[in-house]
């Protein structure tokens, strides 16, 4: 079942090839996680693709009410337990210009996919590489345009790893589709929130977690030598909740085994999502 604009349809074959989100990546998107058949926190998604929309000027087509209002319609009837909502807005059918269409018809699509917990990942830990960050300086508007990331990502597939973390001029940005955190002597770190980062709700969560649990957070820049020498490091993203990094191109993170202050974030975030 497919929400296409205001009506749950089963067709997929709705997509026009005039589509400016298909022909430009015109258009923006969110990935909603679903635990136990409710959003998890579905407000912040919707505030995030609000703010990306506007920043690409694209006036969205209906209420983030209506939207709201939808997008639960469409959880409750594909009966999901743990799941993603996928939304995405383009900017709709208009003649293949460059510039924006002065009457632009925006399209929305969203649709809920199963997504099980990645449980394995969370308590091994996984591997990582490190990439020079090739994408624009756009980073905080969730865009279509995601072949810097996609590119990233293979990257660290053919190399065996989970993910890519990026960096720009030695300062580390993100991962490929995650927010990048480290741990040096109990006191926790990751890239400030501006145009060079998407400001991850599961990273948001970390840092009021950490806030209400008297952690040391500080949202300050790090270096690449101060990612491989961190005492652990730690991914996080809607999809794959917190995941520790053990080892980043071959060199063993801290002890090679998941760290305790991770832990500690991890079961305070199941407490949360146990909440919903
Ligand atoms: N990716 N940074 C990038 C570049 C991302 O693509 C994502 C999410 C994140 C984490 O954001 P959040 O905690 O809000 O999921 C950070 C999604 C899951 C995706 O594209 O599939």
């Amino acid at each position: 079942m497919i929400l296409y604009n205001e009506k749950f349809v089963t067709d997929d074959t709705i997509i026009q090839i005039e589509d400016r989100g298909y022909q430009f990546g015109d258009g923006v998107y969110e990935v909603i996680r679903i635990y136990n058949g409710k959003c998890f926190e579905l407000d912040n998604h919707l505030e995030r693709m609000v703010s990306s929309a506007r920043k690409i000027k694209l006036s969205l087509p209906y209420s983030i009410f209506e939207i709201k209002k939808n997008l639960m319609e469409l959880v409750n009837k594909e009966e999901i337990l743990d799941g993603k909502i996928y939304i995405q807005i383009t900017r709709g059918k208009s003649v293949r210009k460059h510039h924006l269409p002065k009457e632009p018809s925006p399209i929305l699509i969203a649709y809920v996919e199963e997504l099980p917990r990645p449980f394995k990942k969370i308590q091994n830990g996984v591997n990582a590489i490190l990439s020079e960050d090739i994408r624009w300086t756009r980073c905080d508007i969730k865009s279509l345009n995601l072949l810097g990331n996609v590119l990233l990502k293979q990257e660290a597939k053919d190399n065996n790893c989970e993910e890519a973390i990026l960096h720009r001029n030695k300062i580390i940005t993100e991962g490929s589709s995650t927010n990048v955190f480290i741990v040096k002597n109990s006191k926790i770190q990751t890239h400030p929130e501006n145009n060079f980062i998407l400001n991850g709700i599961t990273r948001q969560k970390i840092i009021n977690i950490a806030h209400n649990n008297n952690f040391i957070i500080s949202e300050e820049a790090f270096t690449i030598e101060e990612l491989l020498n961190a005492d652990e490091v730690f991914i996080t993203s809607t999809t794959l909740e917190l995941i520790p990094i053990i080892k980043v191109d071959n060199k063993v993170i801290g002890n090679g085994f998941p760290g305790t202050t991770t832990q500690k974030f991890q079961n305070i975030f199941n407490e949360e999502i146990s909440k919903i």
